[in-house]
């Protein structure tokens, strides 16, 4: 039995993923990473794709000693180029035999006033975040219906792609139409026995995302814990712990879904009366009495 923190253990048996081969998309860094290092724990063959060849390289070095797992390929590719895309695709099936799981976890970010946007900013989060997520999604399913293979698609969304979100307007917009996609192939391909879902994760610090969203003087201010409900935010392996499931067989009849995994965060946003946290005890006797009269 491990002594790790609960928050810090993994969930699923030995071997879970053994055999399985599993594509993450922006596999060298932060959340990325977190669940390619479970992956591999239990037993997948991961290829790790970004921009970022260097990055990819350093960290599948690190994976292997770390989990002992060699079974882990860095493969350069920007997801905003379908021909980048359908060579990881390639690169993947000619290395593993085969593909089982796409994971679109790449993306970009950053906070901003929409008006001081340039169109090319827009263009650029909307590219990475829902044209990459089209374009690995087209080029594995086309392959696994021609091949007559089933598949697994997973994507990282937000909570705010249902909602929406002030000041990260290009990222909502992006990863509101992965979700609709997410929602509607997991209906249409599931003849093919392509499952589809989501995980709508609320704050994991990562390097990536902390310094994008609560750069500084933000980061002093704002305390990203404070709308949690359970007043913390989430760990990486809880994270890990998900995804692992919603790529397994365990999950099986699991499509369609948005798992959110916030601390309850978004619904804290969403309630009427949830600001009357704030009030004491006492606050309630007065206002109690006040209504009672
Ligand atoms: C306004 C900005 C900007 C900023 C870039 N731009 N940063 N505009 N504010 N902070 C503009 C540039 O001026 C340029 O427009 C256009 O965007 C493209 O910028 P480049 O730097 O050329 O783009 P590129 O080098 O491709 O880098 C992409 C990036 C970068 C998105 C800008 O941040 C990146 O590589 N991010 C990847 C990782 C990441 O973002 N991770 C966080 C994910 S967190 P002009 O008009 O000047 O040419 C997440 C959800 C978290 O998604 C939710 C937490 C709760
Ligand atoms: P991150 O470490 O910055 O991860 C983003 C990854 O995307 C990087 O590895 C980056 O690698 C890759 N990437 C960016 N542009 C790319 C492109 N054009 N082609 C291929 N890869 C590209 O941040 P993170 O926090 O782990 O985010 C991972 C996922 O979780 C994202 O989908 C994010 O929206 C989601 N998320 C995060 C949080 C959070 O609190 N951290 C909350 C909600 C959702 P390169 O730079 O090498 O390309």
């Amino acid at each position: 039995m491990s002594t790790a923190h609960p928050y810090a253990q993994p969930m699923l048996r030995d071997n879970a993923l053994q055999g399985k081969t599993i594509v993450v998309t922006g596999g060298g860094t932060g959340l990325g990473r977190a669940m390619t290092t479970y992956f591999l724990q239990l037993g997948a063959n991961v290829v790790i794709s970004s921009r970022k060849l260097e990055v990819l390289e350093k960290t599948a070095t690190e994976l292997r000693e770390q989990t002992g797992n060699a079974n882990v390929l860095a493969v350069q590719c920007d997801v905003r180029k379908y021909d980048e895309v359908e060579a990881l695709l390639e690169k993947t099936i000619s290395t593993y035999g085969g593909v089982d799981v796409l994971l679109n976890n790449a993306a970009g970010n950053f906070i901003s006033p929409t008006e001081r946007l340039s169109h090319k900013a827009f263009d650029v989060i909307v590219d990475i975040v829902l044209k990459g997520s089209y374009n690995c999604t087209l080029a594995f399913g086309k392959r696994w219906i021609a091949d007559k293979k089933p598949g697994t698609i997973l994507n990282i969304v937000t909570t705010y792609a249902s909602v929406g979100s002030a000041f990260v307007v290009p990222s909502a917009a992006a990863k509101a139409g992965v979700l609709a996609m997410t929602r509607s192939l997991a209906v249409e391909w599931a003849k093919y026995g392509i499952r589809s879902n989501a995980i709508a994760p609320g704050p994991f610090p990562t390097e990536g995302a902390w310094s994008r969203l609560f750069p500084e003087p933000l980061a002093s201010q704002l305390d990203p814990a404070a709308n949690v409900p359970l007043k913390r935010v989430g760990s990486h392996q809880e994270l890990a712990n998900l995804a692992a499931y919603m790529v397994s067989d365990f999950s099986a009849y699991m499509n369609g879904e948005v798992v959110t995994l916030d601390g309850g965060e978004w619904l804290n946003g969403a309630g009427e009366f949830n600001k009357l946290e704030l009030l004491t005890s006492e606050m309630w006797d007065q206002i109690e009495k006040t209504m009672r009269r």
